[in-house]
């Protein structure tokens, strides 16, 4: 099994990607840890908690609270995307418990020291890893990837240049890239391609109690960057990733992140080797089986309770 630790911030797609790690026997997923993103961070530490207990895994998979702005830039949420509780579109009763008392730099930093090697999967912005990262550099060499949702070489969804993950935070997207760790770049390249259609969507309806539950989320997903060809599920692809890598191109790249200007939030690929001397941080994500994504997702969650 590969062991995971998430930081997140449910978030719809973010809710249906820990939807996938929790269920999945491949993964084994050992701390989550929220940030602000998509909503403020009490909304993504409650979200986060309400799916964890959906699948009743509350007292094996704990949850910390972790940044609540970003590191300099001022802090915009996305709710017109995922609606105003962050996870709009089911009920989830009041008793999903509460988060740990560390916060989630202790909890990310005694989680990593804990393992030989952990893979860390961010699907929010990456405030938390920036933070983690400047005060226990020590974890560093524990962490045997990070595989990242955010970023694109050709365009943002925030800005014409940059993705919503690393415009939140550019200055921690750029401690992240700048840290010497193995990063796998899932950013909008493939994120964008892998479209969960309509027809998927109403698959889940009557699928069983967890097909019920994301449902009711997508449903009430404003991500409408898909057009009529569905909607992306971008958090998703990292999961997808590490189960199932053979279903992606890659290209190894230098990644710099923009912190200022009108490009603030960019990731710039060094694609001609010249600024960075050929020198790489980072496997860029650029292509994806989007049908093979459909029919994983399906699979996946036909077989959870
Ligand atoms: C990213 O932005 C968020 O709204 C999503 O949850 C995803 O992590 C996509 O750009
Ligand atoms: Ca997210």
């Amino acid at each position: 099994t590969t062991k995971i630790i998430m930081d997140t911030d449910p978030g719809i797609d973010d809710a249906a990607a820990l939807t996938m790690a929790i269920n999945n026997p491949a993964i084994d997923l050992k701390l989550v840890t929220a940030v602000a993103g998509n909503v403020t961070v009490d909304k993504t530490t409650a979200n986060a908690l309400k799916i964890v207990n959906f699948f009743g895994k509350g007292d094996q998979i704990p949850v910390a609270a972790g940044a609540a702005e970003p590191l300099i830039k001022p802090f915009e949420d996305a709710a017109r995307i995922h609606g105003e509780s962050g996870m709009e579109g089911y009920d989830f009763g009041d008793n999903y418990g509460h988060p740990i008392a560390k916060t989630a730099v202790q909890a990310l930093h005694d989680a990593i020291m804990a393992e030989d090697e952990v893979t860390l999967v961010p699907t929010g912005s990456y405030t938390n890893i920036a933070l983690l990262f400047k005060e226990y550099p020590e974890v560093k060499s524990h962490i045997k990837q990070i595989v990242a949702m955010g970023g694109s070489i050709s365009g943002g969804n925030m800005t014409s240049a940059a993705e919503f993950n690393v415009f939140t935070d550019p200055d921690a997207a750029r401690i992240m890239y700048e840290s010497g760790v193995p990063i796998v770049m899932v950013g909008l390249d493939v994120t964008l391609k892998a479209l969960l259609t309509d027809a998927s969507l109403k698959q889940l309806k009557d699928m069983n109690e967890t097909g019920q539950m994301l449902y009711g989320l997508i449903s009430h997903y404003n991500d409408v960057s898909g057009g009529d060809q569905g909607r992306p599920m971008h958090d998703v692809n990292t999961i997808f990733y590490l189960l199932h890598p053979e279903a992606f191109t890659t290209k190894d790249l230098w990644i710099d992140v923009q912190t200022d200007g009108p490009a603030i939030g960019a990731t710039i690929a060094d694609v001609r080797g010249a600024y960075h001397d050929g020198k790489t941080n980072a496997k860029v994500c650029v292509d994806i089986d989007d049908e093979f994504f459909n029919n994983w997702f399906l699979d996946q969650v036909a077989q959870m309770k």
